[in-house]
């Protein structure tokens, strides 16, 4: 993505000193446009758990570069099969409801064998975690071609009014390597010159929505306005929704979708409304273990502080401020799962397929063990 005329992916390594890892500092948009730089295993870590990145396949590469930066710690007094281990537990329990990181540091380990020198074991994690960085890319963009068609559709039947399309948290190019998964399709369309009007969630607690999803789409020029979390059923009953895409934090082989918090109503709203409702996702945000969404993903249950508080932009600063009573007990979930028999389709990098275990192995055959 361009911001400012310059090309940006959410994540990189510094070229002049490549035991540097770049990322852009999420927490500071659209406020501030400021880049970060991790050095170690524990930045990794700080980084993923303050949420300076965030967001399913983001997560996974950040993962992926940890244990890249985990091999360069290793020193003579090191085991590195220990090191490298302990490492990929550490950044693995950093957040729990993504699948996209223990994916992707699994993978990584697995290309690694201990008995190479420390440099030869840090060129193939490089190597590794660079791969899943262009591999995410370019599935983020054959999600955007596959969903394009979704929406030119929508456009056709429609005669040719802008297409209103409602999308939930950011499932942006920030929160993805580039392109994003949700916002690709979106992009793609405005490209081709097929006018979109997108409602944005604003996504409490955090509001990646208000802060990420709506800078993210001015960057690129695309109408959007912003909604409270519980506009989105009025919008949907009054004709004003054609389509809700969402992104994913970890799908079943079944269908059922872990994505932010406050998703599974929009597909319930959507349902009602005879909506089309698709869940826009990478094969690495699908995990062909399990079978049963409600039971067996683990929801990450964050800070009640998220939920007591709300942090913006006053007097030049980011500021955070208290917006219940003092002692106020909250409760913060921070995903939920939307089951399959509410999703319209999955939007892959191998194309459009129901949520449904026959179509989802079907198309993902070379997956399946
Ligand atoms: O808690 P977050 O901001 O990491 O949650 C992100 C989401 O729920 C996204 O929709 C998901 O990761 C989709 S892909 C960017």
């Amino acid at each position: 993505m361009k911001i400012n005329n310059q090309n940006y992916q959410s994540i990189w390594l510094d070229e002049s000193d490549p035991s540097v890892v770049k990322v852009i500092d999420q927490q500071k948009l659209p406020f501030f446009f400021e880049t970060k730089e991790l050095r170690s295993v524990d930045d990794i870590y700080c980084a993923i758990n303050d949420m300076t990145v965030r967001g399913a396949p983001l997560i996974g590469a950040a993962g992926a570069f940890g244990i890249y930066l985990a091999t360069l710690e290793i020193n003579s007094l090191t085991n590195p099969r220990d090191h490298l281990a302990n490492a990929a537990r550490y950044l693995v329990s950093c957040r729990p409801t993504a699948v996209n990181l223990s994916w992707a540091v699994a993978y990584v380990m697995e290309k690694l064998s201990f008995d190479l020198p420390p440099e030869a074991l840090s060129e193939r994690a490089r190597v590794a975690a660079i791969e899943i960085c262009e591999t995410e890319k370019e599935h983020c963009r054959q999600i955007g071609n596959h969903g394009l068609k979704l929406i030119e559709d929508i456009y056709q039947n429609n005669g040719e009014k802008p297409v209103n399309i409602l999308t939930h948290c950011n499932a942006g190019w920030l929160g993805c390597i580039d392109y994003g998964t949700a916002t690709a399709p979106i992009y793609f369309a405005h490209d081709k010159g097929i006018p979109v009007h997108v409602w944005v969630d604003e996504t409490r607690p955090r509001n990646q929505g208000a802060k990420l999803t709506a800078w993210e789409l001015g960057q690129y020029g695309i109408p959007y306005s912003l909604i409270t979390d519980n506009s989105g059923g009025h919008l949907m009953q009054h004709n004003k929704v054609d389509i809700v895409i969402v992104g994913c934090d970890r799908a079943t082989c079944t269908g059922d979708v872990a994505n932010k918090i406050g998703t599974y109503l929009k597909a319930l709203a959507a349902h009602d409304n005879n909506i089309p409702f698709y869940a826009a996702l990478p094969s690495s945000s699908i995990d062909f273990s399990i079978a049963d969404g409600l039971n067996e993903i683990t929801v990450e249950v964050r800070n009640p502080d998220e939920v007591t508080s709300i942090s913006g932009f006053s007097e030049g600063t980011i500021k955070s401020v208290r917006i219940c009573p003092e002692d106020t007990i909250a409760v913060n979930y921070g995903f939920d799962i939307t089951p399959a028999r509410l999703i319209t389709g999955l939007i892959t990098e191998k194309g459009v397929c129901r949520a449904t275990e026959k179509d989802i192995k079907k198309m993902f055959s070379d997956k399946i063990k």
